[in-house]
C-alpha cells in the first residue's frame, strides 16, 4: 500500500469500495487522457462518469476558474452575482425550462425536483412513479426514487409515495396512476441502470399520459444532458419536453453544480424560504459551467459529436458481430454507449482494457458502460475500439 492508500483505509469512510487490483492513483488529466502516479498514460473513456464533458482541464474552464476565482470564490445566496444570473439566461434561453433552481450534483438537482413537484400540488397528490433500474441519486429521497432495491437496503423507512414501473413500458405506467400522482420521473437514457434508452412511443406516451391526467413530467438528465447524446438535452431526439428537468454532473467541466429547470406554472409553487443551497450557483462553479456551454453552443459542435458516435457505435457493432458469443448486445444513444456480454466478466474487461491504457466502467458484472468526453476524435475512439477488440480476443481465447 502506498501513503495515500493507507491515509484513505485510515481516514476514508469506505463506501467507494476502491478495488485492489486497479489500484490507479490518478494525478494529471489533459483532454481525453489522464496520467497515474507512474507516469502511464490513460485514454479516458469514464470520463469523471460523465462529467468531462470536454476532457480534463479544458483550457477555457481553467481560465474560467481562475479568472474568477481571482474576484470573489463565494458569497451568500442572499446577494446576487452575475455568473449565476448568466449561466440561468443561457440555460433557460436552451431548454424547456423557464426558470431554475442551482444545486451542487445531481441528486441535490433531483431532491429540489421532488419538493417542487410535492410542493406544486399540495397537499392533494404527493405520489412520484419512477422506472425500475433508475438512478436519481443517494439522498434519502433520491434514492427511494431509484428503482434499485440494491441501494435501499438498510435505509428504512424510506419516504412515502415512491413506487416503480417498467421502463419503455407505457402501461405499467398507466396502471399505476392515480389521483394522488403528482409526477413521473425517468431518465430518457438510462445510464447507472445499464444505458437503456427510450422509445419514441414510450417517452411520447408519458407525455400524454401526464397531459392527460394532470401529473408532471420530470426529466433527469444528469448523465444523458448537456450534449452527451449528441444533443444538448436527450429529450431533443423525441421532441417531447418535460414539465421537470434536472441536470448535474458535466455542467461545471468538472465544479460541483446542478440545475433544477420547470417551466412557467411549476416554477412559482417555490416561494421564498421553500428550498435553499448555501453553494448553489457558486460564482466559480457558474463561470466554468457558462465555459464549457459556450463550447456545447458552438455551431456545429455537436454534430461532430454525433457523426462521432455514430462511428462508434458502428465499430462497436462490428466488434459484436466477431464476438457473437461474449457480446450479447450495444446499445446506447450518442456517446452514451454499452457494451453488453453474456457471461460475467465485464470486471476482467474493464482490468484488461485498463491494463492496455483505455479506462472504461464495468457496471453489474455483465456491462461495460463508455462515457468518452465529447471532444474525443475519430483517432481516439479507434484506438480504443482496437484496445476492446484485442481484449475480447483474449476473454474469447480463456472463455
Ligand atoms: C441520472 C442520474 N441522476 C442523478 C445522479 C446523481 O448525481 P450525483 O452523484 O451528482 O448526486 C446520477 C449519478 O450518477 C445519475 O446518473
Amino acid at each position: 500500500m502506498n501513503e495515500v492508500e493507507k491515509l484513505e483505509a485510515r481516514y476514508i469512510i469506505n463506501t467507494y469500495g476502491r478495488k485492489k487490483e486497479q489500484n490507479l492513483f490518478l494525478v494529471k488529466g489533459e483532454g481525453v487522457y489522464v496520467w497515474d502516479n507512474r507516469g502511464n498514460r490513460y485514454l479516458d473513456f469514464v470520463g469523471g462518469l460523465a462529467v468531462n464533458l470536454l476532457g480534463h482541464c479544458h483550457p477555457e474552464v481553467v481560465k474560467a476558474i481562475t479568472s474568477q476565482a481571482r474576484e470573489l470564490i463565494h458569497t451568500s445566496n442572499l446577494y446576487y452575482t452575475r455568473p449565476q444570473a448568466e449561466l440561468a439566461r443561457i440555460l433557460v434561453e436552451h431548454s424547456a425550462g423557464d426558470q431554475l433552481f442551482f444545486a451542487n450534483s445531481g441528486a441535490e438537482a433531483n431532491e429540489a425536483a421532488i419538493k417542487l413537484v410535492r410542493k406544486y400540488h399540495y397537499p392533494e397528490r404527493y405520489k412520484i412513479i419512477t422506472a425500475r433500474h433508475s438512478f436519481h441519486g443517494r439522498t434519502l429521497a433520491t434514492v427511494t426514487a431509484t428503482g434499485q432495491e440494491k441501494y435501499q437496503q438498510g435505509f428504512a423507512p424510506l419516504p412515502e409515495g415512491f413506487s416503480y414501473a417498467i421502463f419503455n413500458d407505457l402501461s405499467s405506467f398507466e396502471e399505476l396512476v392515480d389521483r394522488k400522482t403528482a409526477a413521473i420521473m425517468i431518465e430518457p437514457v438510462q445510464g447507472e441502470g445499464g444505458i437503456h434508452v427510450a422509445t419514441p412511443a414510450f417517452i411520447r406516451g408519458l407525455r400524454e399520459l401526464c397531459d392527460r391526467t394532470g401529473a408532471l413530467l420530470v426529466f433527469d438528465e444528469v448523465q444523458c444532458g448537456l450534449g452527451r447524446t449528441g444533443k444538448l438535452w436527450a429529450y431533443e431526439h423525441w421532441a417531447v419536453t418535460p414539465d421537470l428537468l434536472t441536470a448535474a454532473k458535466g455542467l461545471g467541466g468538472g465544479m460541483p453544480i446542478g440545475v433544477m429547470l420547470a417551466r412557467s406554472g411549476v416554477a412559482e409553487a417555490f416561494k421564498p424560504g421553500d428550498h435553499a443551497s448555501t453553494f448553489g450557483g457558486n460564482p466559480v462553479a457558474c463561470q466554468a459551467a457558462l465555459a464549457v456551454l459556450k463550447v456545447l453552443l458552438e455551431k456545429a459542435f455537436l454534430d461532430g459529436v454525433w457523426k462521432r458516435s455514430q462511428l462508434f457505435m458502428s465499430g462497436l457493432q462490428l466488434l459484436a458481430a466477431s464476438f457473437p458469443k461474449l457480446v450479447k448486445e450495444v446499445r446506447g444513444l450518442g456517446m452514451m454507449v454499452a457494451l453488453e456480454l453474456h457471461e460475467p466478466l465485464a470486471g476482467q474487461a474493464q482490468q484488461e482494457c485498463q491494463e492496455k491504457g483505455l479506462l472504461v466502467n464495468a457496471i453489474g458484472d455483465k456491462v461495460l458502460r463508455f462515457l468518452p468526453p465529447l471532444i474525443v476524435t475519430e483517432a481516439e475512439l479507434n484506438r480504443a475500439l482496437t484496445v476492446l477488440e484485442q481484449v475480447l480476443a483474449g476473454l474469447q481465447a480463456v472463455n
